[in-house]
Formats: structure tokens, C-alpha cells, sequence
């Protein structure tokens, strides 16, 4: 019952992780930072830190780059906090500079009177920073973070006099972008302050001490009692309890729900597996792709301008995008619609061919790395060659300081956040949104589209995370088809998918994803392509999924379709919302939401990722870590 409450209300997720503590008798607060650190290790991190509030009044900081096992070495081989009231900890999956001991949280203001440690990205942080060092403030890290710990230091020292949650109230009326935070200070041994805005974090209730932290499992094994914030509130945690308030003071009273989940559970966020989280995350991840980067209706990418000043990008005659797997399939969408819009000529080629085919480029070809691991060793061969040869090259990637970010000109990350599931589902959506962006972003460069149509795209693009959830609240809606249709289907030994232009790609995923985690035999098709030899597979056991969500090519995909219901096979169909004709063409539909005929693979996936994943839950598979395949293909 309760996950079904959580998972309607759809807490988004994030990379990094929050632990805090605040308790009234002396405790041995670093254990209780590092045990709840361990417990949300699954969420993806590449390094650490704890601040004990030490029994000479002192916030001790410790940080390490790497495991959590190095910490707590650090820890234990260096001085161990002893017995304290207060403390808080951080996993940092880096986005602002590098994965180190410098940038790891907690991050402390100019004298270490007070800490903080975040789980987001603060926007305008570049703006915040100059103002902040501006008027003196000294900073030691390449994060967005930081620029937190100085505004709650310069809010705690002028107008909070004093006050630590005023103080941080102040603070995050400066601040744009989405967060979760904790801060303690020195001088109030008794208190921690959290606040929240598209961040998840939690409030768990004990015996005279409290809890802080990004999900429930890190506190399970101290209470069962939890409160969860929501967007826009600030928590005052102290051991005789909590006070919530929204951002602009208004008191908010909240009960405690008791959580009976167990600790495996709670990782999932109370789904059953990764990848379904995954796939319910992808209205978040789709955000992270976009924050920053479209502004006032504007399209702004700060990572390209080091490009640009170089002239790099100015003499582009061609683009090659090389990927594989999924990421490839994200590079085939992009060449539909980067050529539409930037009139270039764009090849999508695997990666592991693109390397042994003596590639011909050279300063006039601009190449694509799309890598969610940016560790893929096929990618990384061929792109170094791309290198050598003197081309350009743009990584989209979701892991900062990976392998493909040392080799490349400029990096495009995707802020998904970590995907623990081994298939890739929100990664690729935020890949093919980041591609769509540089796509327009090119597409401008060039003239060849107007600042009024890419008004219109960027617009499309920022209403897609509102129409994936709309998608994902019908799933689990009483109106829901998919999981019907899935246990239907979990018998059949093959599934053929077909699709017209970007619709092709989406076929192609969509197979790819089916075949992956239920290990049905699926393959997709250009539509136009079946008669030429594959429609000779079709019969009244080989079911066909076709894409025809409203496009140029659509009454092209219905012939196609036609075409196979003539010979018996079962057909089901992604269309768009309000297509009635389609009723006659297709024995099960399933509609996604109207969006620019560009933008429809990021819908039509959806459904077909749901289908995929309910096929194989059916089929009692593996659906996290399906046989033979690994998250990184670090080998060729
Ligand atoms: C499919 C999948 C793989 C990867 C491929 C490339 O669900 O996960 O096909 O897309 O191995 O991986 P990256 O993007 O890490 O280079």
C-alpha cells in the first residue's frame, strides 16, 4: 500500500546521497554517517565525506575521492571523531568538477564555522560565485555547491544574525536549479537544517535524536518513522523534534508515516527493480538534461563556447556520430533531426565498425561520442582515431571525468544520475534530449533555424517530462493496457518492430530493449523495408509493433502496416493521442501524448520500454542484470 502512495507521488531521484544526525546524549555519530552512507551506495557515487561536530566544539571534515572504504580507512587512520550530537555525510556523483578530495561534500564556509552538503545542481552558481568571491568570500573547490556554504555564511553573519535555518532560508531565496541540502553549524550543537526543491529527502523521527537523508534506506535501521519533505520546505531537525516550513516562513504540519518496507525495497524506492525506477525517473532525468541549458525560452551551451572561440565548429562540412547499443540508436535520431534542422549531412555509425572502417575524417567532420558510461572501449578506439585524423569531437556522456572526457573537445553531460539497471532507459532519453539541444544549437549556427522556431522546439522539449509522466501515471492507471498486453505477449518467441524516419530508431530501441531484458527474439525494421525480403518472417504467431505517432511519414507507416495485417499478424501500434483512424489498422494501441514529429521518440520509447520490462517480469527474467550483458563494455 505504502509504495503504491510513494510511488504515485513519484519522488524524483538524484545522484548523490544525504545522511545527517542530530542527537541530545553524546553518540558515535561518524559510525551512524558511515553506516547510512554504505546503505546508499546503490544510488552511484565517486567520492565521499562526513562532518562530526567533535567534543571540542569543532565540525570535523573528512573527504576522500573513490569508495566509501576509503573514507572510513581515512577515518580511522587519521582522528576519529569521538562521541558528538551532530554530524552529516554526502556520496557525491561529481557534475561540477572533478571527482576528488576537494570537490567531495561537506563543503564548509570561509572559516569552517558551518557545513553543507547538496544533492542537485545550483544553477546559477557561476553568477553566485563571482558575486560571492566578489565581496571577499574565499572559495577551495570546483563545485556548484560551495557557493551554498558562503551565501548561508553571508545570510548566518549579516541578516539571519545568527539564525541558522533564517540563514538558509535566505540563502536558497539567491539560489535557482534543484537541490537537496544539509547544514550544520558550530554553534548550535543541537541542530540541523534540511531543505528541499526537485531533490528527494527524508526526515526520520527517533528517541530524542533525528535523521536526515536522501531515502529511507539509510535510516531504516534506526526508525521506522519517517516524514517526507516536500518540494519547497525547510526542516528543523532537533533530538526534541522537527519544525517544517515552506521556503517563505509559512509553518507546515506533516505526519509521520510508518515505513514497512525492508532495506532492499527501500533502495528501489519502493519499486521492485531498477530498471521500472529507472524508467519512472526519466520525467526528472529529462529536466536535469534541459537545466541550465534552456533558459527564458533560450537555448544556452556554455560547454560549447571553447568550440566556438577556437573556430572549431566553424568549417563543419559533415557529422559522424559513433556509439553503440542504445547510445547508437539515440545517434540515429540525432542524424534524422540534426540534418532536418542544421541542413548537414550526419552518418550514425557503431562504433565497433567505425574503427576498423579507415574512417574517413578529418577538421571538416564534427564527431559525436554518445557513451552513457563513457567507458565503452569500441567508442573510445574510435574516436581517438577520429582524433588523430584532426576532427572535433563533442561527447555526450553521464559520467564526468570518464574516459571519453579526456579525449574530446567539448563534453555534454547528461545529469541523468546514476542508471543502476543494466539496459539503458532514462540515459537514453537524456541523450537524445542533450542531441536534440546541439541539434538546434547547430541548427542556429547555421541560420537555418529562426530564433522563433527554436522558441517552438525548446518549448515542445521543456512540456516532455509533464508527457512522459502522464504516459507513466496511466501504466499504473485501472485504464492501464500495457501490462495486459504484456502477459499476453510473454509467449510468443518473436516480436518484428517497424518505423518511418525518427520512427525507425524508436524501433530499433524499442526492439533492442524487448530482446534485451525478456530475451524474445525482436528486431526492427524501416517500414518501407519489410516487403523487401522480412515480411516473409510475418505469420499469425509473430506479432508486429508498428510507430505511428503523427508525422510527415505517417500514412506511409499505416500502407506498411496494412501491408502486415493482410497477412494475419497481430498488430499493435504507438499512435498519437486523438488518432482515431488508426482503430481500423491495429488490433491493440498504445497512445502517447502530441508532440513535434522531432521530438515523438522520446514518447513512443516509453510505452515500448513498459512493454519490454512487463514482457519480462512476466517471463520471471532478470530484469536488472539480464543474462550476458554488462553496464560497461569496457572490452572490445
Ligand atoms: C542497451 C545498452 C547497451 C549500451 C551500449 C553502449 O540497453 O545498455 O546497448 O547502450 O553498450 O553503452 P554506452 O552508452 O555506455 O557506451
Amino acid at each position: 500500500m505504502l509504495f503504491t502512495r510513494l510511488q504515485q507521488r513519484k519522488v524524483p531521484d538524484h545522484m548523490c546521497g544525504i545522511i545527517g544526525y542530530v542527537g541530545s546524549q553524546g553518540t558515535d555519530v561518524t559510525s551512524i554517517l558511515l553506516d547510512g552512507l554504505a546503505r546508499l551506495e546503490y544510488r552511484g557515487y565517486d567520492s565521499a565525506g562526513i562532518a562530526v561536530l567533535s567534543p571540542s566544539g569543532e565540525l570535523e571534515l573528512h573527504r576522500r575521492a573513490g569508495k566509501i572504504a576509503n573514507l572510513a580507512a581515512t577515518v580511522e587512520n587519521g582522528s576519529r571523531p569521538g562521541l558528538s550530537t551532530l554530524g552529516i555525510g554526502h556520496t557525491r556523483w561529481a557534475t561540477h568538477g572533478r571527482p576528488n578530495d576537494e570537490n567531495a561534500h561537506p563543503h564548509p564556509d570561509c572559516t569552517g564555522s558551518l557545513t553543507v552538503v547538496h544533492n542537485g545542481i545550483i544553477e546559477n552558481y557561476a553568477e553566485l560565485r563571482q558575486e560571492l568571491q566578489g565581496s571577499g568570500h574565499v572559495f577551495r573547490s570546483e563545485t556548484d555547491t560551495e557557493v551554498l556554504a558562503h551565501l548561508v555564511e553571508h545570510a548566518y553573519t549579516g541578516e539571519a544574525q545568527g539564525d541558522l535555518t533564517e540563514a538558509v532560508r535566505l540563502a536558497l531565496q539567491r539560489v535557482t536549479g534543484s537541490y537537496a541540502i544539509g547544514v550544520v553549524s558550530r554553534d548550535h550543537p543541537d541542530l540541523l537544517v534540511g531543505a528541499r526543491c526537485n531533490g528527494p529527502l527524508v526526515v526520520g523521527l527517533g528517541e530524542n535524536e533525528q535523521f536526515l537523508a536522501s531515502d529511507i534506506t539509510a535510516i531504516l535501521k534506526h526508525t521506522r518513522r519517517v516524514i517526507i519533505l516536500e518540494e519547497g520546505e525547510i526542516v528543523t531537525l532537533r533530538p526534541t523534534g522537527v519544525a517544517i516550513t515552506t521556503l517563505d516562513g509559512t509553518p507546515v504540519q506533516r505526519d509521520a508515516i510508518i515505513v514497512e518496507w525492508d532495506a532492499e525495497a527501500a533502495e528501489k524506492g519502493g519499486y521492485p527493480h531498477f530498471v521500472i525506477k529507472e524508467i519512472n525517473e526519466q520525467p526528472e532525468a529529462l529536466r536535469r538534461a534541459l537545466l541550465g541549458r534552456v533558459r527564458d525560452g533560450q537555448l544556452h551551451l556554455a560547454e560549447l563556447q571553447r568550440m566556438e572561440q577556437e573556430g572549431l565548429l566553424n568549417n563543419i562540412q559533415r557529422i559522424v556520430v559513433v556509439a553503440c547499443g542504445t547510445s547508437y540508436h539515440a545517434g540515429l535520431i540525432a542524424k534524422y533531426v540534426i540534418e532536418r534542422w542544421a541542413r548537414i549531412p550526419v552518418e550514425a555509425v557503431t562504433a565497433a565498425e567505425f574503427r576498423y572502417s579507415d574512417p574517413i575524417v578529418g577538421p571538416e567532420t564534427l564527431c559525436i561520442a554518445v557513451t552513457q558510461s563513457g567507458e565503452t572501449a569500441d567508442t573510445l578506439v574510435g574516436i581517438r582515431q577520429a582524433r588523430e585524423r584532426g576532427a572535433p569531437v563533442i561527447a555526450v556522456t553521464n559520467v564526468v571525468a570518464s574516459a571519453i572526457t579526456r579525449i574530446s573537445d567539448a563534453v555534454l553531460y547528461l545529469q541523468a544520475g546514476p542508471e543502476i539497471g543494466v539496459v539503458a532507459t532514462k540515459t537514453f532519453v537524456s541523450s537524445v534530449a542533450v542531441l536534440y539541444l546541439l541539434g538546434l544549437y547547430l541548427g542556429q549556427a547555421r541560420g537555418r533555424i529562426t530564433p522563433e522556431q527554436a522558441h517552438e522546439y525548446l518549448a515542445a522539449l521543456e512540456l516532455l517530462p509533464e508527457q512522459i509522466g502522464q504516459i507513466l501515471a496511466h501504466a499504473v492507471s485501472a485504464d492501464d493496457s500495457i501490462q495486459p498486453l504484456a502477459k499476453r505477449m510473454a509467449r510468443v518467441s518473436s516480436i518484428m518492430f517497424i518505423g518511418r524516419g525518427v520512427g525507425y530508431p524508436t524501433a530499433l530501441e524499442g526492439a533492442l530493449k524487448l530482446k534485451e531484458i525478456s530475451y524474445i527474439h525482436a528486431e526492427g525494421f524501416p517500414a518501407g523495408e519489410l516487403k523487401h525480403g522480412s515480411i516473409a518472417l510475418l505469420d499469425p504467431d509473430t506479432p508486429l509493433i508498428g510507430i505511428a505517432t503523427a508525422s510527415h511519414v505517417y500514412e506511409k507507416v499505416v500502407s506498411n502496416i496494412q501491408e502486415v495485417r493482410a497477412r494475419d499478424a497481430h498488430v499493435i501500434v504507438v499512435a498519437t493521442e486523438g488518432d482515431e483512424k488508426i482503430r481500423l489498422h491495429a488490433d491493440d494501441i498504445l497512445y502517447v501524448p502530441a508532440t513535434l514529429e522531432e521530438l515523438s521518440p522520446l514518447l513512443a520509447s516509453v510505452p515500448l520500454q513498459l512493454f519490454a520490462y512487463h514482457v519480462a517480469v512476466a517471463r520471471g527474467c532478470n530484469v536488472d542484470q539480464p543474462r550476458n550483458l554488462a553496464k560497461s563494455v569496457t572490452v572490445e
